[in-house]
C-alpha cells in the first residue's frame, strides 16, 4: 500500500538539496492536482484512462470521427476544474518560490492550477483547458466554451457540436497535446532549459511514462543536478533519483516548505 505521509529522514534530505539551489525546476503531473479532486490518468481504478479510452478522445483522429464527443468531453473536464481549488501543496510551491532565484514550474497537466495559486514561471508543456483554437488554422476561441453550456452544470455524456471558427469555419478543438502531436514549440524550448541549467528538480506526481516530458528529470541529473521525487508510488524515475518522498502532493511539499523555512531561518 503506497503511503500519503513521506518519511521524515527523506524530507530532511530534499531540504539540504534544496537549501543549497539557487534555480529550481518543478515538473508536475496528474498526481499533484488528485488531492485537489481532479483524477489521475493512469490510476488503475479511478484514472481517467481506466474510464476511457484514450484512442477515442486523446487524438486528432478520434476528434474528425465525432467531434461532439470529443470536445464535450473536454469542455466536461473544463467545468469540473473551474470548480476545484489549488490544495495546499500549490500553495507550499508558490511560498517557496522566494528562496530561489527563479523557480520554473514544468506542468503536464492541463487544469491551469500552477496559475491559478500564483505560481510565477509556468510552462503548460500539454496544453491547457482552458485555451481552445480552431482545428485547420489554429485560430484561437475568444468565448468562454463553457457558455455553450447556457451555465447550467454540465451531464456526463451531454453532447456539444463544437463551436466553427468565426475566421474560417474550421471547428473548435481543445488546446491540448492529443497523442501523436508535436508539443508546443516555445514552451518546449524553456522547459528544456530549464532542466538543464537547474540546481535541483522536484518531480511531483507524475508516472513518467509519457515522452518527451519524461526526459526532463533525466537531462536534470545528467547536468549533475539533484533530482527529488514526490510520488506515492515506484515510477521510472525513482532509479536514479537522489531523494524520493513517497507521500502525497499536498502533505510532502507542504512539510518541505515548512521545513526549508525552518532551516533558513535558523540562518
Ligand atoms: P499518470 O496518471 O500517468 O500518473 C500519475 C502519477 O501520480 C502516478 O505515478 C501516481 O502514483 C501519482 N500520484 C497519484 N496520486 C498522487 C498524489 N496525491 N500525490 C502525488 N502523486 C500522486 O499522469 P501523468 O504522469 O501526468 O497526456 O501522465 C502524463 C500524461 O499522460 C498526461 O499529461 C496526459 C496523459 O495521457 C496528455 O493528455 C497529452
Amino acid at each position: 500500500m503506497p503511503s500519503d505521509t513521506p518519511d521524515p529522514g527523506a524530507i530532511a534530505a530534499a531540504v539540504r538539496i534544496l537549501q543549497d539551489a539557487r534555480k529550481l525546476a518543478v515538473l508536475t503531473g496528474a498526481g499533484m492536482s488528485q488531492e485537489s479532486g481532479v483524477p489521475t490518468f493512469r490510476d488503475e481504478l479511478t484514472g481517467l484512462w481506466a474510464t476511457f479510452n484514450p484512442t477515442e478522445l486523446a487524438t486528432e483522429s478520434a476528434f474528425r470521427r465525432n467531434p461532439a464527443r470529443v470536445f464535450s468531453w473536454y469542455v466536461t473536464r473544463l467545468s469540473r476544474v473551474r470548480d476545484v481549488t489549488p490544495h495546499e501543496g500549490y500553495l507550499s510551491l508558490v511560498t517557496m518560490e522566494r528562496h530561489f532565484d527563479r523557480v520554473v514550474v514544468i506542468t503536464q497537466n492541463v487544469d491551469g492550477l500552477h496559475t491559478r495559486s500564483g505560481s510565477r514561471h509556468v510552462l503548460e508543456i500539454h496544453g491547457s483547458l482552458e485555451r481552445f483554437r480552431c482545428l485547420d488554422a489554429g485560430h484561437p476561441y475568444d468565448r468562454d466554451v463553457l457558455e455553450l453550456a447556457d451555465g447550467e452544470e454540465m451531464d456526463d455524456g451531454e453532447m456539444f457540436e463544437p463551436p466553427l471558427c468565426t475566421e474560417c469555419g474550421s471547428p473548435v478543438r481543445p488546446g491540448v497535446v492529443w497523442f501523436g502531436e508535436m508539443l508546443p514549440e516555445s514552451e518546449v524550448e524553456l522547459a528544456w532549459q530549464a532542466a538543464a541549467d537547474a540546481d535541483a528538480m522536484l518531480v511531483v506526481g507524475t508516472s513518467a511514462e509519457v515522452f518527451p516530458a519524461a526526459d526532463l528529470p533525466r537531462i536534470t541529473a545528467a547536468s549533475g543536478a539533484k533530482v527529488i521525487e514526490i510520488n506515492p508510488s515506484v515510477t521510472p524515475i525513482s532509479s536514479y533519483a537522489d531523494v524520493c518522498c513517497r507521500g502525497t502532493a499536498a502533505r510532502a511539499l507542504t512539510a518541505i516548505s515548512v521545513e526549508l523555512e525552518h532551516q533558513l531561518s535558523l540562518g
